[in-house]
């Protein structure tokens, strides 16, 4: 971790040979100097009721250049429009990729928000730092989110059951097989309305493969960060987890077991701990978890109610089966942009399936209420800064 740290940190002093802060401020892109090109044929918009999610982008993306040499280029909003990458580019060999998920909500007043945004601009740098691609502002950055959401408002769906999904995106594009920093870099943003996670609102619980011959993160490693190369390797795992008839793999982790997450999504676990109190827990940020936008909601979303207990605790399988053999656990969710929180059924582990219990109006659905409130401008919240 030591050596980590000093590697960063030459890093940084590299990019910054005077001082940390504000010249790394000053080397940052800035959104006033945006130039937009708009898209001489906007494409239909689709029926909100029609979308899947990930397949439809909308007319605009926005584009940011960045060379060891130049720094960084004025940001551009244009034509949504394929990449020219030179085969040899760092993203395509090493990974030298991250990306964000956020979206965009059009409310009850018609007037367009996002969700804690800056969040996601923060686990964003992180990752930045963590891949050794450049930093930037991040303040910046989502003033020129912003406006290319702004560009492409038509996007936003008309609807409360759908949302416009947005993908920030930094690769590595140095032309060159060496495995070293990048010299060369792009930033890029793209927009895509994405429908209803659950149709019609309703919660169907999930069913999860826990195979501990599965690992999604470790210590040291990088699942903390929101890094391409911690996804596709998860894809074998989940299809292995529906041929085993499940939908989702809930990832462990070390000797204890420990649970961690479920699919791309933080795992809460709302209980009666063994002192009889209620108690609302998902596993701390140790390295291993990613941390979700959602996840924080949540976690101040009932802090501030006091109601029950709230904690960041690691809890291991046999410590789970325990709770749920006795009937303490009152219910298990997953929580992620995607859905908000999605309630869990079910658990195959080691050849046994576990019935989790659900409750129709619990606490699961209570959070989504209050963050869906907040999103589509039925309650008011600074959480949910209007961009439109
Ligand atoms: C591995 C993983 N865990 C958790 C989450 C949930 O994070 P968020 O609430 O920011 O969407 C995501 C999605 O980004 C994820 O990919």
């Amino acid at each position: 971790m030591a050596a980590l740290r000093t590697a960063l940190h030459g890093r940084l002093l590299q990019a910054l040979p005077f001082s940390f802060g504000s010249l790394r401020l000053a080397s940052s892109f800035k959104a006033a100097d945006i130039v937009i090109e708009r898209n001489a044929a906007c494409k239909q918009k689709p029926d909100p009721s029609t979308l899947v999610f990930g397949k439809q982008f909308s007319d605009h993306m926005l584009t940011i250049n960045w060379s060891e040499k130049d720094g960084w280029q004025a940001p551009q909003i244009k034509p949504f429009q394929n990449l020219s990458l030179h085969p040899a580019s760092s993203a395509l060999h090493y990974s030298i990729e991250l990306f964000e998920g956020m979206k965009a909500f059009r409310g009850v007043d018609n007037h367009v928000r996002m969700f804690r945004p800056m969040l996601n601009m923060e686990r964003m740098h992180r990752s930045a730092e963590r891949s050794c691609l450049p930093l930037f502002d991040k303040e910046e950055l989502l003033e020129c989110i912003k406006k290319l959401v702004e560009v492409d408002q038509e996007w936003v769906p008309f609807s409360q059951d759908a949302s416009l999904y947005i993908r920030p995106t930094f690769i590595g594009i140095e032309p060159s097989l060496g495995v070293s920093r990048p010299g060369e870099a792009m930033l890029f943003v793209i927009l895509g309305p994405v429908g209803p996670y659950f149709a019609t609102g309703s919660f169907n619980p999930v069913s999860l493969l826990a195979d501990p011959s599965f690992v999604r993160a470790w210590q040291g490693g990088v699942g903390a960060y929101k890094m391409g190369g911690n996804y596709g390797p998860t894809i074998a795992v989940q299809s292995e987890a529906v041929k085993r008839g499940c939908q989702q793999v809930l990832w462990l982790y070390g000797e204890q077991e420990e649970i961690t997450e479920v699919g791309t999504m933080n795992l809460f676990i709302y209980w009666t701990n063994e002192n009889g109190e209620k108690e609302l827990f998902t596993p701390p940020l140790d390295g291993i978890i990613l941390p979700g936008v959602t996840r924080q909601s949540l976690l101040d979303l009932s802090r501030s109610w006091g109601e029950f207990k709230v904690s960041e605790r690691t809890m291991g399988m046999p410590e789970l089966l325990g709770a749920l053999d006795s009937g303490r656990v009152l219910e298990v969710f997953g929580a992620g942009t995607a859905c908000v929180v999605s309630p869990v059924g079910s658990l195959l582990y080691r050849g046994t399936t576990y019935q989790v219990p659900t409750i129709e109006n619990g606490l699961a659905k209570r959070f989504h209420k209050e963050l869906t409130d907040i999103q589509y401008g039925r309650k008011s919240s600074e959480w949910a800064p209007v961009v439109v």
